[in-house]
This record gives structure tokens, C-alpha cells and sequence, in this order.
């Protein structure tokens, strides 16, 4: 297990849970406020900015429907010159251990010889970024990275984790973009969903 310092000096941030007047009633607590999103997506374009400095043009590959509120938020913080295109992955459900993930829409232009970044909203298992990090990688792009929002750390995840936003707890978390049965994608925080709205059915 690395240590706080360890990760704060990597760029990640530890959240606990902040009380915040006004929230949805359907949340237990907020586990990252807007200002802590916005002043570490800022970080992390700065950072990407940095890091592709000397390239021509950055592939960004979001993953719908999750990641487009970041995608939007650090595509308009980038110094590089970029383009956009999207992938929307299903899994078959978390209980399989296959990790069996399927292409629902694929993206517009060959991969091959392109510098490209993943950006997607969150890792549970891995298995979605997993899979498709190894799909891209078989498409021989220059270079392959990957940008996520959120992980509920704790397996290992077997492909590079580039840039990440921030860890949290193994709860399920909405809002910024995350979902639960395609509610509360837009609030402005990332919040965990009380047990009783995603257990009820
Ligand atoms: P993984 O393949 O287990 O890493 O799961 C990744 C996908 O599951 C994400 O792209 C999300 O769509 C979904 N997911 C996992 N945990 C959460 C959560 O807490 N809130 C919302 N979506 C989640
Ligand atoms: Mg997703």
C-alpha cells in the first residue's frame, strides 16, 4: 500500500466525505465537491499539456456515456492540439469474471500511427479499461494513455494508469458524468448514492 504522501506526490487525491448543504436526497454524502473536481481536471490537463508538448495531435478517445462532462472539461484546458472521437462499451454485467466487454460504437478514424489518450469516468474491477486499452493497443497507435476520473482502488489493474483524477471508497458514486440507471449524471459533484436507491431494485 503506498502512502498518502506517496500518492499526493504522484497527484492523487484522497477525498474523505465533505458535507455540503443542498444535496440530491438520494445521496448519502458528497465525496468530491466542484471546486476539488474543477482544480484537479485543471491539473491534469496541465499536466497532459506538458507531457504531449512536442506532439502534432492528440488522439482523445472518451467513453461514453461516463465521460463526456470531464472530456469537456479538460479538452477546453489543453495547450496541445487535440481531437475528439468517442467509443460506448458494455459490459455483461459485474458479476462475470470473463470481463466480456462489447463495442456498441466504435471510433471514426484508424488509431494507427495516432498518439491517442482514453479518457474514461471511472474504474470498479478494470475490466472495461482493460479491455479496451488492448483492443487500441492492437490498432499499433504511436502511443497509448489513459485518463480516468475516479478509481475504487484495490486490484491491480494490469495496464498503465496515467492520469487520475482522484481515489475514493468502494461505494457506487454518481454525478459529474457517472451514473445510476442513466439519473444523476449531470450534478456538478461526484456523491455516493444512498444503498437504498440502487438496492431497491
Ligand atoms: P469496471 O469495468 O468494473 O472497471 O467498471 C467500469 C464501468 O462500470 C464504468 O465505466 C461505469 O460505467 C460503471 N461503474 C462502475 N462503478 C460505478 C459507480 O460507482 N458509479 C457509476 N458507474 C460505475
Ligand atoms: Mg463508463
Amino acid at each position: 500500500m503506498k502512502s498518502a504522501a506517496h500518492r499526493a506526490h504522484q497527484g492523487y487525491i484522497l477525498v474523505g466525505g465533505l458535507p455540503l448543504n443542498n444535496v440530491h436526497p438520494d445521496l448519502a454524502r458528497v465525496l468530491i465537491t466542484p471546486e476539488q473536481i474543477q482544480q484537479r481536471v485543471k491539473e491534469m490537463a496541465d499536466q497532459i499539456s506538458r507531457d504531449f508538448n512536442q506532439i502534432s495531435r492528440l488522439y482523445i478517445v472518451g467513453i461514453l456515456k461516463g465521460a463526456f462532462i470531464l472530456l469537456a472539461d479538460l479538452t477546453r484546458e489543453l495547450s496541445v492540439p487535440h481531437t475528439v472521437d468517442f467509443m460506448a462499451l458494455s459490459s455483461y454485467g459485474k458479476t462475470t469474471e470473463s470481463g466480456a466487454v462489447r463495442i456498441l460504437m466504435d471510433l471514426r478514424e484508424p488509431v494507427e500511427g495516432q498518439h491517442v489518450l482514453i479518457v474514461e469516468d471511472i474504474i470498479d474491477t478494470g475490466h472495461t479499461l482493460r479491455y479496451l486499452y488492448h483492443i487500441l493497443k492492437g490498432r499499433q497507435p504511436t502511443s497509448l494513455h489513459t485518463c480516468v476520473l475516479v478509481r475504487k482502488t484495490r486490484q491491480n489493474l494490469e495496464i498503465p494508469l496515467d492520469y487520475l483524477g482522484f481515489e475514493i471508497p468502494d461505494v457506487w458514486v454518481v454525478g459529474y458524468g457517472l451514473d445510476y440507471a442513466d439519473r444523476y449524471r449531470t450534478l456538478p459533484y461526484v456523491a455516493e448514492l444512498k444503498k437504498e436507491i440502487y438496492s431497491q431494485d
